[in-house]
């Protein structure tokens, strides 16, 4: 059996570095789920694929070829053999990533995708549903959460360079993703029964890696 290391919670709540650093510190490897869904999403949208119409989404959702890295000093994610690192990031990305999401094609496909790179080794896996849907049977399950302001704030200095992203813009897009993401059918995003709940608010990055590295070792 591998060793995987859930990591979910809403956006903005430290996921990403959270689940990086304990990678590191572990030596395991690492996946951005939201990475994966934000490929496809770039590519309907590059596409012309209207995001809104869940069975268009749903007639295409087999065709781009998604790869992901699992190096966590240099994660990397592509589509069809290009690097898309950077423009999954894009608020036009962001804004259309639940609506592409909800769909239960696209699930079923990357929830496979994950499976396979989880089946080669040990790794924390960052996302909505990973305790709950993906590797339920996960040791060590973590829901990471934080206030809405300080998840804002975090995210909006991550899209520091669109002028258009100031922290209240960032908070009602965030805001109403999250409510998408929550309520939608497949696999919303819920804490897991018997996932840890670690509230980052208060804490720095350092503090958290440490929670769920104690967490991974209490396990052992
Ligand atoms: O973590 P992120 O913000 O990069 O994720 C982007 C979107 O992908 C998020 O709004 C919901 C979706 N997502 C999902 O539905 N399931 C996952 N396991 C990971 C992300």
């Amino acid at each position: 059996m591998t060793l995987v290391i859930a990591m979910d919670g809403p956006s903005g709540s430290g996921k990403s570095s959270a689940s990086k650093g304990v990678a590191r510190a572990l030596g395991l490897r690492y996946l951005d789920t939201g990475a994966m869904y934000r490929a496809m999403t770039w590519w309907m949208l590059r596409e012309g694929v209207p995001v809104g119409d869940a069975e268009a989404v749903a007639a295409r959702a087999g065709d781009p070829v998604i790869v992901s890295g699992t190096d966590p000093d240099a994660p990397t994610i592509s589509v069809d053999g290009a690097d898309v690192s950077e423009p999954i990031r894009t608020r036009e990305v962001t804004n259309a990533v639940s609506a592409v999401s909800s769909v239960p094609a696209v699930r079923a496909r990357l929830v496979a995708l994950q499976r396979e790179i989880m089946a080669a080794g040990d790794i924390v896996v960052e996302g909505r549903d990973i305790g709950t849907v993906v590797a339920p049977e996960a040791p060590v399950k973590v829901y990471l959460t934080a206030s809405e302001e300080i998840r804002a704030a975090r995210r909006a200095r991550d899209l520091a360079a669109d002028p258009a992203a100031s922290v209240a813009v960032t908070q009602a897009e965030q805001a109403r993703r999250d409510r998408l993401d929550s309520t939608r059918k497949a696999s919303p995003l819920v804490k897991a029964a018997d996932a840890h709940e670690i509230d980052s608010t208060e804490l720095s990055l350092g503090e958290v890696i440490e929670a769920v590295v104690r967490l991974a070792k209490e396990t052992d």
